[in-house]
C-alpha cells in the first residue's frame, strides 16, 4: 500500500471550540511566532508532509448570540505568508502551505509571494486556493457585498491560470550569470505571459526566477462542481471536510475521474480530508480528554455553533428540550440537527456540544491503534490519500498525535520513517510540472 500523506492544519489554537481554555494551551499563541515554530518542528519530528494554514481576511464570526464573539478565540492571528517565511528558516523538511483568496488578491501578488516562499524554503511552499465566502471580507475590500458565487469561481479559474503562467516566466536555466561575457540571463529563456482575459490583464514576466519545485504546490478546498474543476485542472492536493466514508469515497472518485480530461493521472492529485483525533493510551483516557474539552465550551460559544441553522436559542433553558427553529438561515442543516436532537431526546446543551467539535471535520476519539485503523480503512477504501490533521487544541493534541499515532502508523508500514526527498513535491511523490514553454 502507498504511504499515507499527513498535513497539520495549525491555525490559531486548534479546532475545538473550548480548546483555548485548556490549561496547557498558551492562549496568546496565535500571535506568537515561537508557538508556530514549535508546532512546525513537532510536525517535522513526526515526519509530516506539510503544515497548513487556513485563512480569512476579516473577523468573520458574528456576535450571535450576543456575548459569544468575545468568548471565542478566532479573532487575531499572524498573517500566514509572513509567518511561514519565518517558520521556513527554523525548519528543514516540512512543507509550508498558506491559504490566499482569489477574490481579494491580484494574481501577480500571489505568484510573487508564493514564488518567493518557495525559494526561501528551498522548495517547500504551497498555495491553498480559496474564493472566500463572507460579507465581512467584502467590507474590508471596498465592497458592500460579496461577489456572487459564479463570478467568484469564474475569477478564481482565470486567476489560477495567470499565476501558473507567471510561474513559467523563466526557464530553470535562464540565469547564466556569465561574468566573463557580461550576460546575466539568456533572453530566449525569459517568457512574457501577456495575458488578456475577462478578469485580468497581466503582462509579466514575474520578478521571481523559476522556483525549486518548478512551481509551488497547489491546494484546492472547495467542494462544488466549479471547485472540483479547478482541482482537476491544477491542484496537487484537495483539502476536504468529510465525516462519512461513503460520501468521502464518492468525492474522491468524482475528483479523480475528472483528471483525465486535463491530461492528468489519478495519482497527480492527493485527497486529504480533515481529521480531528483525540488520542488516549486507553479508550477511557481519550474519552476523558474529550469530556474535559467539551466542559470548557462556554454556553454562548456553544450556542453560536448552532445559531445559523437554529436561530437564537439563548433565551431557552440550556437543559431543556430543543425548540423548533425560527426562520433558520441554513434550512437543510436545521432539519438535520433537529432530527438528530429529537431522535436522541437531546437538550439544547447536548445539541450544541454535539455540533461544536471539529468544525465540520470528522472527530475520532480513541487509542492510537483505533485511530490508525480508521485512517487505514479510509485509505484502503479510496476515500483518502492521507489526512489533514485538525488538532483539537495545540500544542497538546499535536504532541499526542506525533508521539502516539505516528509510531503506530509506522509500525504498520503505512507511514514513512524518514523524509524521501528534499522538496515538498518530492516528499509527496508528485512530478515537477513542465513549463508551458518547454516544447517550444
Ligand atoms: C475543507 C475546506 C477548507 C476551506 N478553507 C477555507 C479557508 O481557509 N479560507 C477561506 O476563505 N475559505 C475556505 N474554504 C471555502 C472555499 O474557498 C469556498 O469559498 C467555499 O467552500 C464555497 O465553495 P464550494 O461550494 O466550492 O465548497 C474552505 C472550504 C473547504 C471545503
Amino acid at each position: 500500500m502507498k504511504k499515507i500523506k499527513l498535513g497539520l492544519s495549525m491555525r490559531q489554537l486548534g479546532y475545538h471550540a473550548g480548546g483555548w481554555r485548556h490549561p496547557d494551551v498558551p492562549s496568546g499563541g496565535a500571535m506568537d511566532i515561537d508557538f508556530y515554530v514549535r508546532l512546525a518542528r513537532t510536525a517535522e519530528r513526526g515526519l509530516f508532509d506539510l503544515v497548513f494554514l487556513a485563512d480569512g481576511v476579516a473577523l468573520r464570526q458574528r456576535d450571535e448570540p450576543a456575548g459569544s464573539l468575545c468568548r471565542a478565540n478566532q479573532n487575531v492571528e499572524l498573517e500566514p505568508l509572513t509567518m511561514l517565511s519565518a517558520v521556513a528558516m527554523m525548519t528543514k523538511h516540512v512543507g509550508l502551505i498558506a491559504t490566499a483568496s482569489t477574490t481579494y488578491n491580484e494574481p501577480y501578488h500571489i505568484a510573487r509571494k508564493f514564488g518567493s516562499l518557495d525559494h526561501i524554503s528551498r522548495g517547500r511552499a504551497g498555495w491553498n486556493v480559496v474564493t472566500s465566502w463572507s460579507e465581512a471580507e467584502a467590507r474590508n475590500f471596498n465592497r458592500e457585498h460579496h461577489l456572487d458565487y459564479d463570478t467568484r469561481y469564474d475569477r478564481a479559474a482565470e486567476f489560477v491560470e495567470v499565476v501558473k503562467g507567471l510561474w513559467d516566466s523563466w526557464d530553470a536555466d535562464a540565469f547564466v550569470h556569465d561574468k566573463e561575457s557580461g550576460l546575466f540571463f539568456d533572453p530566449a529563456k525569459m517568457h512574457v505571459l501577456d495575458h488578456k482575459g475577462k478578469h485580468f490583464q497581466v503582462r509579466g514576466p514575474l520578478t521571481v526566477a523559476r522556483t525549486p519545485q518548478g512551481r509551488p504546490i497547489l491546494v484546492q478546498a472547495g467542494a462544488s462542481d466549479q471547485g472540483q474543476e479547478i482541482a482537476a485542472a491544477s491542484a496537487d492536493i484537495v483539502f476536504t471536510a468529510q465525516t462519512d466514508i461513503a460520501a468521502a469515497r464518492d468525492y474522491y472518485a468524482s475528483v479523480k475521474d475528472r483528471l483525465q480530461r486535463y491530461g492528468r493521472e489519478p495519482d497527480d492529485v492527493l485527497m486529504l480530508p480533515g481529521l480531528l483525533p483525540i488520542v488516549g493510551r486507553t479508550q477511557a483516557e481519550a474519552e476523558a480528554k474529550f469530556q474535559q474539552l467539551q466542559d470548557l465550551i462556554h454556553p454562548l460559544v456553544g450556542l453560536s455553533q448552532v445559531y445559523g441553522p437554529m436561530g437564537d436559542l439563548s433565551s431557552y433553558p440550556l437543559d431543556g428540550p430543543v425548540p423548533d427553529p425560527v426562520d433558520p438561515e441554513m434550512r437543510s442543516r436545521a432539519a438535520v440537527l433537529l432530527e438528530h436532537a429529537r431522535r436522541n431526546n437531546m437538550t439544547i446543551r447536548q445539541l450544541y456540544l454535539a455540533a461544536s467539535s471539529g468544525r465540520g471535520h470528522r472527530t475520532v476519539i480513541g487509542t492510537p491503534a483505533m485511530i490508525a485503523d480508521t485512517m487505514q480503512e479510509w485509505v484502503e477504501a479510496k476515500a483518502a490519500d492521507g489526512f489533514n490533521i485538525v488538532p483539537s487544541h495545540m500544542p497538546v493534541a499535536v504532541d499526542d498525535f506525533v508521539d502516539l499515532v505516528v509510531p503506530e502508523l509506522q509500525r504498520r508500514g503505512l507511514f514513512r520513517t524518514e523524509y524521501e526527498g528534499r522538496t515538498l513535491r518530492e516528499n509527496l511523490g508528485l512530478r515537477i510540472p513542465a513549463s508551458r514553454y518547454a516544447s517550444r
